[in-house]
């Protein structure tokens, strides 16, 4: 069942939510001495609570949601709901299946009739077969002014077309009321989107801008659903290289403090460098390998050559972030340290914990390695800190949807680990109910050459140079056009930077995103074809009809009347009604790609319809209609760029 379905029963709470309620009252102080806490949280954890699931009735739901002018396929199965519950009263848990059809025969269907006929057949029913089951479903269907009428077809497929008054109606609405009205209405309060999340001192690569990219997007939708978004920036700023690093630092700058950016340029080689002399040289490895025990133990010069190190990262990071216009909170491994041991105590305390070959493990049916929680040497791992992290974010942050935005390659971390959780009782078992942790992965980024993604030069590539590169054949291309003689500087800059940044980030976008893409400029910067410069263009252009017709849209909002007498005028109208519903779709299975697609399909639309010549805009009689349709296709427009992370532009 999907969350963000308006069919959503309310979540089956589980029994782990519960008591995660309760366990969380119990603050885990970083400082409180291990065992104590562990045993705290053990006689938390056991604990049975006995609970009522309130599963709200869609009735209830329904007038609950009565302002919600949000999913047309949402609104249309609360009524399939009401006809199912009388066509079939003694089968109460039919949810209705409802779909988009875009076909001959309507707009929506109903699809129910042929599954409630093998449910049902042999048991008396006064039905002959699927048809007479779709007929019943029609017939039972409350009265509505969505609906302009309704068949059933083959074999009980009910069909829908919904009443152009009411479109033209709810599409006017949103125009007058904003189009917060049509977001999705979330199951969850709380959730964490971790994502970007590089490593100090390591190069922040492609994959991490793609982390960083559809993280923010997915951020964006659920904020959009209302929800507190934790916008995670998981940095990985621990682990025993930083010995090496530390040590490097106080050899390279004996007094390290002045040891600023522009000193150590570039902290890759600087990282390089640090690893060459640890493999060459003994004395330094074994100072090293003493630098990570003092910053462990919280000596002042390590922890300070530490956190020098990070800021020096972080800054470099930060240029990217700027550029994308991101917004994250850092919270790096570190920030977990002190909650391990506690952490791993409990688990251990319940069973879950085992020795094998000197480390200790938790075991995970199904799959032949264990997750490795404290390593032989006794230290913790990358592991250690997402289940501490995971512990955290539920019990501390109350987030009831954990978001790791990572590549594919980490999936296996990610099942194993989440199973651990669910095994520890953190999280429920199976996925449809809350609180829930979710992978969502992505494919590698290609050069031209079909092999992973480098510049020339360079082994990596720098992320920063690749962005300033998208702005500069942007601007290059604005010159091109004749805008430098038009466009004030500021004018070009801002929307080079929409155009160019805008780029990278749909091409990233528009694919599925499990998918390996192929990054290409000229590709990327075409205005033809499914690229954010097509898109912008294409906005930018309604937004100069609008503006060519001297009319005043505010006033034609409230004032004028939209009506969608066309067929491509109704076939516009539909898409953008179609906007609730794909935005809960994109949102709930975690793929921005459905909303790139549709932002696509709705600019096809309206050129169909724009460039039809009885659908004459300005100066015909459906003038101020047509001009609200404008309008309308450019708002959607707008929040669909919004959600993806894209700055509109208005004139081009
Ligand atoms: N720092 C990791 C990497 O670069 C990604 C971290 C993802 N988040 C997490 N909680 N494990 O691969």
């Amino acid at each position: 069942m999907l969350p963000f379905s308006s069919t959503f029963l309310v979540p089956p709470i589980s029994p782990s939510f519960i008591y995660f309620s309760r366990f969380s009252r119990f603050h885990f102080s970083p400082s409180a001495s291990a065992s104590a806490s562990a045993s705290d949280l053990l006689r938390l954890t056991s604990r049975r609570l006995v609970w009522e699931t309130k599963a709200q009735s869609l009735t209830t739901m329904a007038t609950e949601h009565d302002e919600c002018m949000g999913s047309v396929k949402g609104q249309l199965a609360k009524l399939f709901d009401v006809s199912l519950k009388v066509t079939v009263p003694n089968e109460p848990d039919v949810e209705p299946l409802v779909a988009a059809c875009n076909g001959k025969f309507g707009d929506y269907q109903c699809n129910n009739a042929m599954g409630l006929w093998s449910k049902i057949k042999g048991k008396g029913a006064q039905f002959r077969g699927p048809p007479s089951v779709g007929e019943a479903i029609k017939n039972n269907l409350p009265t509505s002014e969505m609906i302009e009428s309704c068949s059933v077809a083959g074999p009980g497929f009910v069909n829908v077309v919904l009443s152009k008054n009411w479109m033209a109606k709810s599409i006017q609405k949103m125009l007058v009321e904003g189009i917060d009205k049509w977001a999705p209405h979330s199951p969850v309060k709380t959730a964490v989107v971790d994502f970007s999340s590089p490593n100090i001192a390591k190069e922040m690569h492609v994959g991490h801008l793609r982390s960083t990219i559809i993280g923010d997007t997915l951020a964006r939708m659920l904020e959009f659903s209302k929800v507190k978004v934790l916008r995670r920036n998981h940095v990985g700023d621990w682990g025993t290289q930083f010995g090496m690093l530390i040590e490097f630092l106080f050899e390279k700058f004996p007094n390290f403090e002045d040891a600023t950016e522009t000193a150590i340029g570039d902290l890759q080689a600087f990282y390089k460098a640090s690893k060459q002399r640890f493999d060459a040289d003994p004395a330094f490895k074994e100072r090293a390998q003493q630098a990570v025990v003092r910053l462990q133990g919280g000596e002042d010069k390590y922890r300070r050559a530490w956190a020098q190190i990070c800021e020096i990262s972080r800054n470099e990071f930060h240029k990217v972030y700027q550029r994308l216009g991101v917004h994250l909170e850092e919270k790096g491994e570190s920030f977990y340290n002190p909650y391990i041991p506690g952490v791993i105590e409990t688990l251990t305390k319940q069973g879950l914990v085992e020795e094998s070959q000197g480390a200790r493990v938790i075991f995970i049916d199904g799959i032949n390695i264990p997750l490795i929680v404290v390593k032989s040497d006794g230290g913790f791992n990358y592991a250690s800190t997402d289940l501490a992290a995971l512990w955290y974010r539920l019990n501390e942050e109350k987030a009831e949807w954990i978001i790791y935005v990572t590549d594919v390659g980490q999936q296996q971390h990610f099942d194993m680990f989440f199973k651990a959780a669910k095994r520890a009782g953190w999280l429920p078992h199976g996925d449809t109910s809350y609180p829930k942790a979710s992978h969502v992965g992505f494919g590698l980024v290609l050069g031209e050459d079909g092999k992973r993604f480098r510049t020339r030069n360079t082994e990596v590539v720098r992320l920063v140079d690749l962005l300033d590169e998208a702005k500069s054949r942007s601007t290059a291309a604005l010159i091109e056009r004749g805008k430098g003689e038009e466009w004030t500087e500021e004018e070009i800059e801002s929307t080079a930077e929409a155009v160019g940044y805008g780029a990278v980030k749909y091409a990233d976008l528009k694919n599925n995103r499990l998918t390996n893409y192929t990054f290409n400029f000229d590709q990327m910067l075409s205005d033809k074809g499914n690229t954010a410069v097509y898109l912008l263009y294409a906005h930018a252009r309604i937004c100069s009809i609008i503006r060519r017709s001297g009319k005043d849209i505010e006033e034609l909002k409230s004032k004028g009347t939209l009506v969608l007498g066309h067929k491509d005028e109704r076939d516009l109208g539909l898409h953008l009604l179609q906007f609730a519903e794909v935005v809960e779709e994109a949102c709930t299975n975690l793929l921005p790609n459905v909303l790139c697609d549709y932002l696509y399909n709705l600019s096809e639309i309206f050129s169909k319809f724009y460039s039809n010549p009885e659908c004459k805009v300005i100066g015909s009689d459906m003038e101020t209609s047509r001009l609200l349709l404008c309008e309308a296709t450019a708002v959607v427009m707008r929040k669909c760029f919004n959600l993806l992370g894209i700055t509109p532009i208005y004139k081009i």
